[in-house]
């Protein structure tokens, strides 16, 4: 039986470096699609040539056309532009909308039964355009946010109690944007709420820096933005899927009256499997949390509004 085949779009950091942890992985091949001539071809041959080090027998094959992703099992949209210091990622829903759009039309067309993990940015307005354009079933279409969000937020609270990040249980729901909701309540370390562990400042605090997470980076690097804990977070997703995991992940899905909303993509926990989003999975809300993650779904209308789709 041949190799499953991943598609990833996009040879930037993230795009690359995610080709690199899939490679690594060993359970698929992979190609590479960027429009710069030549980007895609060397980095591909470069990861090729660390295969006999790492061990690995996946084949990368780098390309500037569409021909090489046929038949491929899931196809990962990382293209786009990044945002700058001071931009929103809503800043960039024009110009990365079309890009989008095209890239969607190309990648359809020859793998019509693939999985789309949409990765650029503004992230819930960019898979929701995927969506209409590929007219796949939503359980195919799923947007990466909540996983990498999800991240910053066990990761800052693993640091704030010197624990492993292992032990720390946490969801991040709603849009990947200003308005993303970390959900305190429910984050548990080996099963204690937070709320018991770190004083209520602090949990807010750390709420904040998650929300903020991705602009802390780009601030950091001043151009470009994050790419090896967005790209860990495609990884996972595309493990789950790759070995029918059926396992929990927050993703921007299509809701369909779940949590109340209908008809726009905003981050929840899913069953991701082979099927795909297989699930949605509604997680008992309160009020405020209710109203947060419909702030939420609103500002996701607001966009998917402009991009006039
Ligand atoms: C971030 C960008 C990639 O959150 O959206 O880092």
């Amino acid at each position: 039986m041949a190799r499953s085949k991943i598609t990833v779009v996009g040879a930037g950091n993230v795009g690359a470096t995610l080709a690199q942890r899939l490679a690594e992985r060993g359970y698929a091949d992979i190609v590479l699609v960027d429009i710069v001539e030549g980007l895609p071809q060397g980095k591909a041959l470069d990861m090729l040539e660390a295969g006999p080090i790492v061990g690995y027998d996946s084949t990368i094959v780098g390309t500037n056309g569409y021909e090489e992703t046929a038949r491929s099992s899931i196809c990962v949209i990382t293209s786009g532009v990044p945002r700058k210091p001071g931009m929103s990622r809503d800043d960039l829903v024009k110009t990365n909308q079309n890009i989008v759009r095209g890239v969607t039309e190309e990648l359809v067309r020859r793998s019509p039964d693939a999985i789309l993990i949409v990765v650029s940015n503004p992230l819930d307005a960019m898979a929701q355009l995927a969506f209409e354009v590929s007219k796949f079933p939503r359980q195919r279409v799923i947007g990466m946010a909540g996983v990498l969000d999800t991240a910053r937020f066990r990761s800052f609270i693993a640091q704030e109690l010197k624990v492993s990040v292992r032990d720390v249980e946490a969801y991040v729901l709603g849009g990947h944007g200003d308005t993303m909701v970390p959900l305190a309540r429910m984050c548990t370390v080996a099963g204690i709420p937070i709320s018991t562990l770190i004083p209520s400042e602090r949990i807010e605090a750390i709420v904040k820096r998650t929300r903020d997470g991705g602009a802390e980076i780009v601030n950091l690097l001043k151009s470009g933005s994050a790419y090896y804990a967005p790209s860990a977070a495609v990884a996972e997703m595309v493990d789950a899927i790759m070995l029918d995991r059926k396992q929990i992940l927050p993703c921007a899905v299509r809701l369909d009256g779940e949590y109340g909303i209908r008809g726009l993509f905003v981050g929840v926990p899913v069953k991701l499997g082979a099927g795909g989003a297989e699930e949605v999975i509604e997680l008992e809300l309160t009020g405020d949390e209710r109203a947060a993650l419909q702030r939420s779904a609103d500002s996701v209308k607001e966009l998917v509004g402009i991009m006039q789709i």
